[in-house]
């Protein structure tokens, strides 16, 4: 018997990751000049019931105001002249034919092709593929197995949907799939479109999300290519809360009452979300790293999830103890904007390359449900 492989058996860690970036992006300027000519517009049309007290005057948007409040300067997005048209202010996408990949998944294997690349993992010793992600473009046939289809995988797959914190929740997954011996390589994939639900005519949020794909591929160590990262501990929390919510869904489609009804896309209160998620995410952090034995103000970075430059200052200050660094605390905000689940996978793959054998790390996810995810992590010696 090989007794490094059965050492190494149900030893679960990050073999690699993968990026798709849309070619198109909106910068601030972009976003905030269309908004305001879509605000003009609008008051021109209702100038009478606004000078009655019938109908609300539309304030402006600013630019400002946008990277003071959030720390993004632009997006990327899959389609963005009709998002920018003052006339349309969403995306329009072409309905693709069932025989073709749907767009989802096309972004999804994108991303999955690279981690794949990335770990010299032939798609032949992959058991599963999870989508994990916060809107799927339909409910079934999972987004998981067209994307399995697509990459030629043997195996299964499902969608899964914790909202910003669906990356971690499935890395979880698949770990536990790989300590419980009934994996050997799954796939993690978060392709996020989150253009298509978010209210590009809501000024409080109009800036806030992106388009973007990652990919995780989470294996044994017995299969793991010499560069991995372990994964140390992983951990889940959600708390409902009304202050993030997507009411869209089937059952309110044909409801004559919900058409327009700004709660069928994104809505928040922002402010408590700040309030309210920073603490409960920093304390589990402090908690699960004292669990595992790791002293969370030795952590060499944190790979947060990319919602806010302010939330994030907050959270990395308390677990550190001291005001983060760019370095201890990567922000791909600026760029990419919120990217929901992808946001801290982003953040990873773009910035771990650099840490040595031995370095601590942590991926951490919060948003909607409430949820919440850590996944430490160890680069392999
Ligand atoms: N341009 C200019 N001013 C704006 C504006 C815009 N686009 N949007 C809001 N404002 C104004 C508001 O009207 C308000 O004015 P007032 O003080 O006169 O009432 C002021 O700016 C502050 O608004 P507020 O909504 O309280 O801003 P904020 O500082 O809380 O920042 C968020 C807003 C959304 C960026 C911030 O609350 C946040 O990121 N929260 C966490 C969100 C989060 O993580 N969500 C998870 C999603 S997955």
């Amino acid at each position: 018997m090989n007794t490094i492989a059965s050492e190494n058996t149900g030893r679960p860690v990050i073999s690699s990751t993968g990026l798709f970036t849309p070619e198109e992006s909106i910068s601030n300027e972009e976003l905030v000049e269309a908004f305001n000519a879509f605000v003009d517009r609008h008051n021109a049309e209702h100038a009478d019931a606004i000078a009655a007290g019938e109908a609300e005057e539309l304030q402006h948007s600013s630019v400002e105001f946008i990277e003071k409040a959030s720390g993004i300067k632009s997006r990327h997005v899959m389609n963005k002249a009709p998002i920018i048209d003052p006339a349309i202010m969403e995306p329009r996408h072409r309905e693709r034919s069932n025989d073709e990949l749907s767009l989802m998944a096309e972004i999804g294997v994108a991303a999955s092709r690279q981690a794949l690349e990335r770990a010299g993992r032939d798609v032949a010793d992959v058991d599963a593929v999870l989508c994990a992600a916060s809107n799927m473009e339909r409910p079934y046939p999972a987004m998981a197995v067209e994307i399995q289809q697509a990459l030629g995988i043997d195996g299964f797959g499902f969608d899964m949907n914790v909202a910003c914190s669906s990356a971690t929740f499935g890395i979880q997954t698949a770990a536990d799939y790989v300590r419980a011996g009934n994996a050997k390589s799954v796939l993690v994939v978060s392709p996020e479109i989150t253009s298509g639900h978010l209210n590009w005519r809501d000024r409080d949020s109009h800036f806030i999300f992106g388009d973007v794909a990652t990919a995780v591929l989470v294996e044994d160590a017995s299969i793991a290519p010499a560069e991995h990262w372990d994964i140390l501990g992983t951990k889940l929390k959600t708390v409902f809360s009304n202050n993030i919510r997507n009411n869209f869904g089937f059952l309110n489609r044909a409801c004559p009452e919900s058409q327009g009804s700004p709660d069928k896309l994104f809505v928040q209160e922002g402010r408590k979300v700040f309030k309210e998620v920073v603490p409960m995410v920093a304390h589990m952090i402090v908690e699960e790293a004292e669990r595992l034995g790791i002293d969370p103000k030795a952590l060499r970075r944190m790979w947060l999830h990319q919602a806010n430059a302010g939330m994030n200052r907050l959270i990395a200050h308390k677990v550190l103890g001291h005001e983060a660094e760019e370095d201890e605390s990567p922000t791909v905000l600026d760029t990419y904007g919120n990217t929901s689940s992808a946001g801290s996978i982003i953040a990873f793959h773009q910035h771990s390359g650099d840490l040595a054998p031995g370095d601590t790390g942590l991926i951490c996810s919060f948003g909607a449900g409430y949820s919440a995810g850590t996944v430490f992590v160890r680069k392999a010696a």
